[in-house]
């Protein structure tokens, strides 16, 4: 049976100014869960925002947090994003040498996990810790900035994904580039999990856009 299609819209491509009143209109917007970008300027060529800023947002919504930890090393990071409230949290199979013991960490604080896979990291990478995973993220760009354009070789990954994980109890989520027709793309591959920053964002009206962004991902059997 299909899993759910759920928007978990990137609070990267927010007005940090506002980011309470920008999280509240996500919510009312229809997302489904609340992507959470933490970027270490070490992992990725880029520095977001850590646990403070996750946990002041917490109190504004109920939507679960999916948050991508970009940083390296990880492990002694997991504990403090779970108790600032993450429902999800998601590591870089290429983050460090102990991706399974790091998928056994998440679990134990209770929480989701899963495994991002940057554009060039094999599939393969993943095949032996299927049992620990809840969630793998494809990355359909390189990681570290919003924004960027869409890797359409990123679609035979995500089927490769979806044969890999049949049957098992995980999502697969795409982050990157993902607008309404990009967003039909890797539906059709298997994804069913969208992140998007920019696309959202640059709209006035989050509800328009994250509804746009569903319809375009229904529209696969048109
Ligand atoms: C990239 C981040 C993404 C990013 C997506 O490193 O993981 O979540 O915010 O941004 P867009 O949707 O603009 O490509
Ligand atoms: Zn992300």
């Amino acid at each position: 049976m299909a899993r759910p299609l759920l928007i978990s819209p990137s609070i990267l491509a927010a007005d940090f100014a506002v980011l309470g009143e920008e999280v509240r209109a996500l919510d009312a917007g229809g997302a489904d869960w609340i992507h959470i970008d933490v970027m270490d300027g070490h992992f990725v060529p880029n520095i977001s925002f850590g646990v403070p800023v996750m946990q002041s947002i917490r109190s504004v919504t109920k939507k679960p947090f999916d948050v991508h930890l970009m940083i390296s090393p990880v492990d002694s990071f997991l504990e403090s994003f779970a108790k600032a409230g993450a429902d999800g949290i998601t590591v870089h199979a290429e983050a460090g040498p102990h991706l399974d013991r790091s998928l056994q960490a998440i679990r134990a604080l209770g929480k989701r996990a899963g495994v991002s896979l940057n554009p060039s990291t094999p599939v393969s990478a993943i095949r032996h810790v299927l049992d620990r995973l809840d969630l793998v993220l494809v990355m359909t760009v390189n990681p570290g900035f919003g924004g960027q354009a869409f890797i359409p070789a990123m679609l035979e990954k995500i089927a490769e994904v979806r044969e890999l994980v049949r049957g098992r109890n995980i999502d697969i989520e795409v982050d990157g580039g993902i607008t309404p027709e990009t967003a039909r793309s890797v539906v059709k591959a298997g994804a069913n999990v969208l992140v998007a920053g920019s696309n959202i964002f640059k709209s006035k009206d989050y509800a328009a856009a994250i509804k746009a962004l569903r319809v375009g991902a229904e529209s696969i059997s048109a």
